[in-house]
């Protein structure tokens, strides 16, 4: 569910395992509308806030598309956002003064949100130090904002290609303004997490408080972001990072929530996700290992854990903080050990349900959440997943680094059934921005360099 587009309370993430299941995609589809472009590649997707408008908007390597999806992906707009001048520890606007060995520097796009409030579409690169555009949802070519002469608060995405960035646009329920959560991985000296403002100055910033504190080195934390999503009063980050409390400081998958109101991350708690296969326990997210470590034929699983469970835990991790010091009989479980005053007690849980200047921050539990794997493959790498969610019962359609789409019907009561296959684009993995239209009956796919519309 990568950034939260399917409606479910269930939360579908896909782990690397040793499984040897083999399924072999077949039927090509071609009918389906699509669009494509060979002189670029495609890195993320968005589609409109009114299906009836139907705008579909791609953001890629020095390009951003936009398409109509009403009318067979029909190419719209086409802005040129790159290659540009550019240098890694420069800071915009580059000169020849203020950087000479600033080299021509292609511009992958790294966040393309929806500001539905607004009516906007935000668009962040990977050049200038990853500053962002607000554009007019009618055509991407009108910039409404661009961030010229940014403060170090403005910079935005990660400047790299590799990093991950993802982001989402809230409106905090207290009736506040609109607000951009920013998960990015370590570049140089910014924060892992973050809420950046969209309509004070400087837009795109964000205060000193709002932002995920880390205990010892920045470079630590590391984060590998997955998704974002918010449900009910909360946001929730999914990212994978090395353990920094275990000694082998091997992999593991996390799950991170804090209120959507709290601008001082007092309410933040990570938790861990397991996915457990015999002996094997899981921990590392297969979809944006780097290539380097994983060939077509790695296995991968399917492993559901239902958001009330993410809940629980995570109340009980605050519980434990507020009542014993975050020790069980297993020893100490929950991390900072810089723990809370006497005086705090129980009552005080309750009536800081987010938290407050007396909470230790950032609160981390060691104990994980455990699942076993709902479906696997070895057929391929699993690289994206959408779910759509029916009485009683839930459809996954998951994408592979082969290029193929695998539609997995998920039972009430664990039934798993794989009913269809379809080869998308034979060897161009499936981008994780797999998206299914909120009350059409079509799935947006999308590849290295093809968009296609396919029937749920
Ligand atoms: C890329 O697409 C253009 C236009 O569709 C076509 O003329 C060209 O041959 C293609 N190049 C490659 C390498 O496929
Ligand atoms: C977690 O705690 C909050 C209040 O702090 C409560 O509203 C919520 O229902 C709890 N969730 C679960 C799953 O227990």
């Amino acid at each position: 569910m990568p950034h939260g587009k399917a409606a479910s309370c269930t939360l579908l993430l896909f782990l690397s395992t040793l499984l040897s299941t083999l399924l072999s995609p077949s039927a090509l589809a071609r009918t389906y509308p699509r669009f494509s472009r060979n002189d670029t590649v495609f890195q993320h997707l968005a589609l409109h806030p009114d299906p009836s408008v139907g705008t579909v908007y791609v953001g890629a390597r020095n390009h951003l598309f936009q398409l109509d999806g009403l009318r067979g992906l029909r190419l719209e707009q086409e802005e040129i956002t790159g290659p540009v001048s550019d240098g890694k520890d420069c800071f915009p606007p580059i000169t020849e003064t203020s950087c000479s060995h600033a080299g021509i520097t292609s511009n992958y796009n790294k966040l393309l949100l929806l500001d539905p409030y607004a009516q906007e579409l935000i668009t962040c690169g990977s050049v200038h130090q990853g500053t962002c555009q607000k554009r007019s949802l009618a055509s991407i070519k009108k910039v409404i904002f661009s961030t010229e002469r940014p403060v170090d608060t403005q910079h935005v995405a990660a400047n790299d290609e590799h990093v991950s960035t993802v982001g989402l646009v809230v409106r905090p329920h207290a009736g506040g303004r609109t607000v951009m959560y920013v998960g990015r991985g370590y570049t140089a000296n910014h924060p892992p997490i973050s809420t950046r403002h969209l309509s004070s100055e400087p837009v795109f910033s964000y205060e000193e408080t709002a932002k995920l504190a880390v205990a010892g080195r920045l470079a630590e934390y590391d984060h590998h972001f997955v998704s974002v999503f918010t449900r009910h009063s909360y946001v929730y980050f999914l990212f994978y990072r090395r353990d920094i409390q275990a000694g082998s400081r091997e992999y593991r998958t996390y799950a991170a929530r804090v209120c959507l109101d709290d601008t001082s991350y007092y309410s933040y708690v990570e938790i861990s996700l397991f996915c457990k296969q015999g002996d094997h326990l899981l921990g590392v997210f297969s979809s944006r290992l780097s290539s380097s470590h994983s060939s077509p034929s790695d296995p991968s699983a399917l492993c559901v854990y239902p958001l009330e469970e993410l809940d629980l835990h995570i109340n009980s991790t605050r519980n434990l903080c507020y009542t014993q010091d975050g020790r069980t009989d297993r020893g100490q479980e929950i991390y900072p050990t810089a723990l809370l005053s006497d005086t705090v007690s129980q009552n005080t849980l309750n009536a800081y349900p987010c938290g407050s200047d007396h909470t230790p921050s950032p609160m981390a539990s060691r104990s994980p959440v455990e699942v076993r794997p709902a479906w696997s493959t070895s057929a391929s790498r699993l690289t994206a997943v959408a779910v759509s969610v029916r009485e009683g019962h839930s459809i996954a359609f998951l994408g592979d680094a082969r290029g193929a789409l695998h539609k997995v019907y998920l039972g009430q009561n664990g039934e798993v059934e794989v009913y269809a296959n379809t080869v998308i684009q034979a060897n161009s993995p499936i981008s994780s921005d797999l998206l299914l239209d909120p009350n059409g009956g079509h799935i947006y796919i999308m590849t290295q360099n093809a968009v296609s519309m396919n029937i749920k």
